[in-house]
């Protein structure tokens, strides 16, 4: 049985892919499929959390039971659902594969193919939106025991690259938990399984072995859960 020791514990997750508009019926996207995500809501539910998913483009046939769930498009969307969801939130997690870039303009009408060929794509940066939950903890915006949790999905290979990658990012990053996964060659997105690492703020690198998306969430959920103060359970 699982254990009932989230009750109380607002929980807000971000999942799936972001889609950056180029026209009306084109954009940028990415494979996830919300999968991780979605196994994160339904455990922490199960643990008694009071949760919130806020979900971009997914592949899965049922919203997870029990959890609101807010749909969005962009990243934009995203930040500014997550922004707002963070300051009432006790724990904090994006899975969310999150669009770096986006086009600098989205067309009003379908882009033609034209006569002289394809036209490059201008792009500009998305706000990172974990670095900016980070920054708004630090300043004071949102509460300082609020547990921020990141993903780094990394291409390289299994033994040094991805995890490697991974440290980098959690320096950089800030949050107290980095969930490392090796994606890419059919690797996590879309798949039923996962794998990697999980490194938290006090220096431990726990290997997460492969499993199912569910069984990932519970081991996650067991960390997050130690770094939640005991005031916000009840
Ligand atoms: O930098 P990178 O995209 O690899 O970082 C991955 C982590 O950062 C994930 O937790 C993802 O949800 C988050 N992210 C974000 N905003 C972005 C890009 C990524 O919050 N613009």
């Amino acid at each position: 049985a699982l254990p009932y020791d989230l009750a109380g514990v607002r929980v807000v997750i971000s999942a799936g892919g972001t889609r950056e508009p180029l026209d009306p019926v084109r954009f940028l996207g990415n494979r996830s499929s919300g999968k991780q995500g979605f196994a994160l809501a339904r455990a922490a539910a199960q643990r008694g959390a009071t949760v919130t998913v806020v979900a971009g483009s997914t592949a899965e046939p049922g919203d997870p039971a029990g959890v609101e769930i807010i749909r969005v498009t962009t990243a934009e969307e995203l930040s500014d659902e997550m922004t707002k969801r963070a300051a009432e939130a006790d724990v904090v997690i994006m899975a969310a594969a999150v669009a770096d870039f986006r086009p600098v303009s989205v067309a009003d009408a379908k882009i033609k193919k034209g006569a002289e060929g394809p036209a490059p794509i201008e792009l500009t940066t998305n706000p990172d939106i974990l670095r900016g939950l980070v920054e708004s903890r630090d300043a004071g915006r949102i509460p300082a025991d609020t547990v921020i949790v990141g993903f780094a999905a990394e291409t390289g290979d299994e033994t040094g690259g991805v995890l490697d990658h991974g440290r980098a990012k959690f320096a950089r990053k800030g949050c107290d938990l980095l969930v490392v996964n090796a994606v890419g060659d059919g690797k996590a997105f879309g798949t039923e399984d996962n794998t990697g690492w999980l490194l938290s703020s006090s220096g431990t690198e726990t290997a997460l072995p492969l499993g199912s998306k569910t069984l990932m969430a519970s081991r996650i959920l067991d960390e997050v859960r130690a770094l939640v103060p005991d005031g916000d359970r009840t």
